[in-house]
């Protein structure tokens, strides 16, 4: 199963991945994740990145092209993956479709912008797992720990509500087209589009899912 998870930032794509990733056994990709690590670990790649992330822009799309293309090539994609942040401009499309990459699924989370800016303040999540947490909305068990490891959550670097607006502003310039682009694709026969409604609880939205892929 190979599936893209479209939306805008906050719009609960990580959150909906953990989900999917149980249901399916399939890994999630997430081209945010693979950055923040990449700064993490101090790389001539994560050092660009950071610049760019911090003022809320995208990463150049050979980067990410890049980045993808060989992150899917490994063994644990034999079955599937879940695609979170990537593509999100139609340049990467192409390239994805150029390589031959054939998707099953499309799912758009649908989640209007202040919704968005009130979500992304009560966000918390655990780096190296990419489980995420919001302060009442998903509560973690214990105040400021993630659940399964008991380590500290953190509040992401571009979480800040002028970021978050760029982010969004990006989102509608150049991530939005892709709505239209995989509607037709869908109407071309060569993947199946969803449109979620993301405003519904983390739990709600999940069993959609499970129906719509069962
Ligand atoms: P990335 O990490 O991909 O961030 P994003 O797309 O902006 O999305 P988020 O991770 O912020 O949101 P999400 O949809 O995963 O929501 P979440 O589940 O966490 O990218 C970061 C940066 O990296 C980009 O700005 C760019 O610079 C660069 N980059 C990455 N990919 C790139 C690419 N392909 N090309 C170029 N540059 C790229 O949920 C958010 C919050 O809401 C949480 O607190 C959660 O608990 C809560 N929540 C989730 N669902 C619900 C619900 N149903 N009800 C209530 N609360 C909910
Ligand atoms: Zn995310």
């Amino acid at each position: 199963m190979r599936i893209i998870l479209l939306g805008a930032p906050g719009a609960g794509k990580g959150t909906q991945a953990q989900f999917l990733m149980g249901k399916f056994g399939i890994p999630q990709i997430s081209t945010g994740d693979m950055l923040r690590s990449a700064i993490k670990e101090g790389s001539d790649l994560g050092l660009a990145a950071k610049r760019v992330m911090d003022e809320g822009k995208l990463v150049s799309d050979d980067i990410i092209i890049g980045l993808v293309k060989e992150r899917i090539t490994r063994e644990d994609c034999e079955d599937g993956f879940l695609l979170d942040g990537f593509p999100r401009t139609i340049p990467q499309a192409d390239a994805m479709k150029e390589a031959g990459i054939v998707i099953d699924h499309v799912i758009e989370f649908d989640v209007p912008d202040d919704v968005i800016v009130e979500r992304m303040s009560g966000r918390r999540v655990h780096p190296s797992s990419g489980r995420v947490y919001h302060v009442s909305h998903n509560p973690p068990k214990t105040e400021g720990k993630d659940d399964v490891t008991g380590e500290d959550l953190i509040i992401r670097d571009d979480d800040k509500e002028e970021t978050v607006r760029h982010r969004l502003s990006v989102y509608h310039q150049q991530t939005k087209p892709l709505v239209d682009y995989y509607a037709e694709e869908a109407d071309e026969g060569n993947c199946a589009y969803h449109k979620m409604d993301g405003t519904k609880p983390v739990d709600q939205v999940s069993e959609e899912l499970d129906e719509l892929l069962s």
